[in-house]
């Protein structure tokens, strides 16, 4: 697909392309907030992933070096802009349920294994969002195949390579700003009671076994 970049000035084949938000509005989460956060944000990191692709098929290569190079500038964008489009896909795409489960999801009985209950897990995720600046992220630990909430405080800091992950919480301020202001608090309640466990449990099924 011919994608136009006006802000560039640049024509060329887009690898990467921006995914429909399947829903306008959640409970709790406002048409505009959403819209800000997926067509303006989202839709950002995907382009620029775009731009930077195309970038490098003509970056200079010959006075590479650490300190700075536009080779090395555009690999740090590359790192930032892919990390940006995959999680805001896993958190657009685990939102539009109503935050409700069965006790026979393997997601679940996980959940319970690892962290003892699923009221330690949503502790567990809440505080380290509420300590994190970008992300908190359950994730399967690569380690020990146990399911680990990480602190990421921005999408190119904090992950851990290997580690798979299973649900993506965003805490940016573009995140909840429109609809909670400075109150992020108040925008992990919505956040959990929009989750679509289905969808979790489908992608933890999918990917559980890697590290068995
Ligand atoms: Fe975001």
């Amino acid at each position: 697909m011919l994608v136009q970049f006006l802000e560039v000035g640049m024509n060329y084949d887009a690898q990467y392309e921006v995914k429909a938000l399947k829903y306008k509005e959640l409970k709790g989460l406002s048409a505009k907030q959403l819209s800000f956060h997926h067509d303006i944000h989202y839709k950002g990191y995907v382009t620029r992933r775009n731009f930077v692709h195309e970038k490098l098929k003509t970056a200079d290569k010959a006075g590479v070096n650490a300190n700075y190079s536009e080779f090395r500038e555009l690999k740090k964008e590359e790192t930032f802009n892919a990390a940006g489009q995959l999680l805001h896909e896993l958190y657009f795409d685990i939102l539009g349920g109503d935050g409700k489960f069965s006790e026979d999801m393997e997601i679940i009985k996980k959940i319970k294994d690892d962290f003892g209950s699923f009221d330690a897990f949503k502790e567990d995720l809440t505080t380290t969002a509420k300590a994190s600046r970008g992300w908190a992220v359950l994730c399967i630990d690569p380690t020990d195949n146990k399911l680990r909430n990480f602190l990421l405080d921005g999408h190119d800091n904090g992950g851990v390579l290997g580690a798979i992950p299973i649900l993506a919480l965003d805490v940016y301020e573009h995140a909840y700003y429109v609809d909670y202001g400075a109150d992020k608090a108040s925008y992990l309640t919505p956040f959990l009671n929009n989750l679509d466990w289905n969808i979790i449990n489908q992608r933890f099924s999918k990917f559980k076994s890697v590290y068995a």
